[in-house]
């Protein structure tokens, strides 16, 4: 049990036994966490956090949440997992619940286990649907860590890994607040989809399958595409035969203030997946698609199985985040802690002449610190110190683009007290590098 050791003894075990593979951190320091409740998290030594990351955002629901703890003892009662190819009853449920609050036509899923598998999932249905195997994404679009995700994935983290398969393509990001060809514009012109489809389309084998994005990028440093890209987007894939395929792990579920980022954009996808506080902190991913992909996939001889997929432990804690979604209205909670935290944003953002940019919504937002707001010089070093203080004074968040992005997602969980005193830590932080 934790409490048999220090944090120094644990961090000296893992100094000589863990394998210091982390995103963003290579040295191995504290804090060390043992509990969690809500929007709280606490460390060995008894020291409380805001939790303004949701753990890896797979508890966005808050820790520990009750109706998830009941739904694995059940689990733990009847059947922790099952035979990978014949059904159980847990998953057929949970298909079913699904396809009652998907986008229309989109009823079909499977469950596997991350985000990088359940786009490996999609990427396979797209190529098999269409008949071609080129995918591209945008540049600050992530996408996951497994080989094929990675090669996909050109917000960071890609190089060093190949060669990768053929066919993977970065397309220019619909970032207003740095991008070329419009940010001076009054709105964006979709220049950027424009030239990214000219350079597909020369450099293509004539067999593009698909695109792949978040409809909200969040690891890239939380970048909301102007109104009507996504549309334009469809629209390009359409004319070409091309799936669009919708990474909503970060998106999806209630977590923008609607169901999926998608409606809020107007656009139906080919495909989409989710993953994250889909399972209530436990590890389970949807790909979802509709009746005629499906099919034809199906026809073609498709398999994508893994020894967990359609596990009942993980798709009864799916259904019990379901419930925990609907019931609680998740949706109109994500919208009121989105609009109250955003209060908080843009007052700093008046206060502090470093935070160049306050951009998100519902339970992803972020900000972006520059040196001069003219030039928009990325404060890359500010930004990580600011990241670090909060940490040492009781908030986690995450530190997108090299420091000069900071990532908010509160759980649904936050109260308006939590996030006065993140804000106010948060306002000291910044202070203190000002
Ligand atoms: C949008 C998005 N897609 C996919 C993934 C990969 O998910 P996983 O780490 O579960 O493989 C992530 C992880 O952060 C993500 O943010």
């Amino acid at each position: 049990m934790p409490d048999n050791y220090t944090e120094e003894e644990l961090l000296d075990l893992a100094r000589r036994y863990s394998f210091r593979s982390r995103m963003d951190r290579s040295g191995v320091t504290g804090p060390i966490f043992v509990w969690g409740r809500g929007s709280v998290v606490r460390d060995i030594n008894g020291k409380e956090y805001l939790d303004f990351n949701s753990g890896q955002m797979c508890a966005a629901l808050g820790h520990n949440h009750p109706r998830i703890v009941q739904a694995l003892q059940e689990s733990a009662e009847s059947l922790i997992h099952s035979h990978m190819t014949m059904y159980n009853d847990r998953e057929i449920i949970l298909a079913s619940r699904l396809a009652e609050i998907t986008p229309p036509g989109l009823n079909r899923s499977m469950f596997l286990t991350s985000g990088s598998d359940s786009n490996e999932a999609a990427m396979a249905i797209a190529k098999r649907y269409t008949g071609g195997y080129e995918i591209a994404s945008p540049v600050v679009s992530f996408h996951g860590m497994s080989d094929a995700a990675r090669a996909v994935t050109f917000s960071g983290w890609h190089g060093g890994y190949g060669p990768y398969a053929p066919g993977n393509y970065p397309i220019m990001a619909p970032y207003r607040y740095r991008c070329a060809f419009c940010q001076d514009r009054p709105a964006c012109d979709y220049t950027c989809l424009d030239s990214s489809f000219e350079l597909l389309d020369a450099q293509s084998d004539g067999r593009m399958a698909g695109v792949i994005t978040e409809p909200l990028f969040s690891a890239g440093g939380v970048i909301e595409p102007p109104p009507g890209w996504l549309q334009e987007l469809k629209l390009r894939c359409e004319r070409r035969g091309m799936l669009l395929i919708l990474d909503e792990a970060q998106t999806g579920l209630a977590k923008l203030g609607s169901m999926w980022a998608s409606e809020q954009e107007g656009v139906v996808p080919d495909i989409f997946t989710i993953s994250k506080h889909f399972g209530g902190g436990i590890a389970i991913s949807a790909t979802i698609t509709t009746d005629e992909i499906e099919e034809k996939a199906v026809e073609t001889g498709l398999v994508v199985a893994h020894s967990h997929s359609n596990d009942p432990l993980t798709c009864n804690a799916a259904i019990a985040s379901l419930d925990i979604i609907l019931e609680e209205n998740l949706v109109d909670v994500a919208d009121r802690i989105g609009r109250y935290w955003k209060g908080h944003l843009q007052q700093l953002q008046q206060r502090h002449e470093l935070i160049g940019d306050v951009r998100g919504r519902g339970l992803l937002q972020g900000i972006e610190f520059v040196t001069d707001r003219v030039t928009k010089e990325p404060a890359y070093s500010q930004g990580q110190q600011i990241g670090r203080t909060c940490l040492e004074n009781g908030l986690i968040m995450s530190i997108r683009r090299q420091g000069s992005a900071l990532r908010f997602v509160p759980p649904f969980t936050t109260t308006q007290d939590q996030m006065d005193l993140a804000a106010d830590i948060l306002d000291h932080a910044i202070s203190s590098v000002s």
